[in-house]
Parts: C-alpha cells; structure tokens; sequence
C-alpha cells in the first residue's frame, strides 16, 4: 500500500526553515508515502459568514486534506504559540459544522526553530486543537527541531547523522502510526 500525505507548511516566508525541514522530512521518509503541499497562503480570514457558500481556495484546502490519508504539520512557533495562517486554514478546514475535515484524519506535528525549544510550545498548543478537531495523532516520538543552518541544506539534505537518523525514525513512526489509525477507524465522512 502506498499513503498520500498532505502535508502544511506553517511558515509564510520565503526562506522558511520549516519548509527545508519538510523538504527533509519527505527525502527520508519510506517509500510507500507520496507527500503533496497543502497551500494556506491565499486563504481569506476565516468567518461563519462563508459556511452557507465556501470560496474556491475554502473548498479546494477541504478537497486535499480528504484526498489525504494522512497530513502532517511543519510548523514554526510564533510567539510560543503557532502562527496565524496556520491556525486560519485549521479553522477553514474544520467548518462548516458537521463536516469537519480533521476527523479520524491521521496527523503528526513537528516544527524547528533557532531556538533552543524546537517549536515545543507551539506544538503543544496544535496538539490540544488537532485534538479538539477529532485527529488522531501520533503521541510518540515528539520532534522539536533546533534548527541550525550547517545540518540542513536548502533542497532539505540533512548533513548531521544523528539528525538524519532521528528524522527518518520519526517518519517511520508516522507510517506506522498511519497504517494503524486507518485499520480501526473508518473513514469520515
Ligand atoms: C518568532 N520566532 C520564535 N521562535 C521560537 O522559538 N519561539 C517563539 O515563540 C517565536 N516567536 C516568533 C514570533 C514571530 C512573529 C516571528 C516572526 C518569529 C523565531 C522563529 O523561530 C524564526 O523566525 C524561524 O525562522 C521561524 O520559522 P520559519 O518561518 O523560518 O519556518
């Protein structure tokens, strides 16, 4: 079996570190998983107003995630929490009540950062909305990434073996985990 993985960058700028990791992430990840970007830079500010009518970027971010048997987050942590574009697509993705586009959909969280934390806080505050919107997510291991620009190649090499190894277990863990989820839950909606 293969896995489609839709994976958010949660990071809006150009040289984003969590978008090198992602670029990591996929070059070491098993064979059986195909990853595909799942855009929130164009997404209007979410309100209840669009639920009657959803815009075209609206219904095209709920098409991926349910073309997805999994997603993955890759997020930086702005002011120890995640970022509003991020949080602004969840939103999007979880209305219009009822049809809620997280529920049983497999996730993993994992972020960098240059600073000494890797993203822990954020993640903390994604896993406690992941929960809230009816993901399963994978508990273990945790991946907070203290990003420095020698381990790292911008086509998302991963030059330390330590750091190589432990990316790659983790998104073997992923798949794992995925394949789990999907065997004893069905699939929504
Ligand atoms: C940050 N940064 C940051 N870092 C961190 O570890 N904890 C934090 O709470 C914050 N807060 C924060 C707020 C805002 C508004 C910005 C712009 C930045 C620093 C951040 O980790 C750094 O800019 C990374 O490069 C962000 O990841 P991307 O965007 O490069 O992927």
């Amino acid at each position: 079996n293969t896995y489609r993985i839709g994976y958010f960058v949660g990071s809006l700028a150009t040289h984003s570190i969590n978008r090198t990791l992602s670029k990591a992430l996929i070059r070491l990840a098993t064979p059986d998983l195909e990853f595909f970007e799942i855009p929130i830079k164009d997404l209007p500010l979410y309100s209840y107003d669009y639920d009657a009518e959803y815009p075209a970027e609206g219904k095209a971010l709920k098409d991926a995630i349910a073309s997805a048997d999994a997603v993955l987050f890759v997020t930086p942590e702005y002011n120890r929490s995640i970022p509003g574009a991020l949080k602004n697509a969840i939103d999007w993705a979880s209305r219009p009540w009822g049809s809620n586009s997280f529920a049983h959909k497999p996730s993993a969280v994992i972020g960098a950062s240059p600073g000494a934390l890797g993203t822990a806080i954020a993640q903390q505050s994604l896993r406690s909305v992941l929960s809230f919107c009816d993901s399963p997510q994978m508990n273990a291991p945790e991946a907070y990434v203290r990003f420095k620009p020698d381990v790292f190649t911008s086509d998302g090499g991963v030059v330390d073996e330590h750091t190589e190894h432990f990316l790659r277990n983790f998104m073997e863990e992923f798949r794992d985990h995925i394949v789990r989820v999907l065997t004893v839950l069905p699939r929504k909606p």
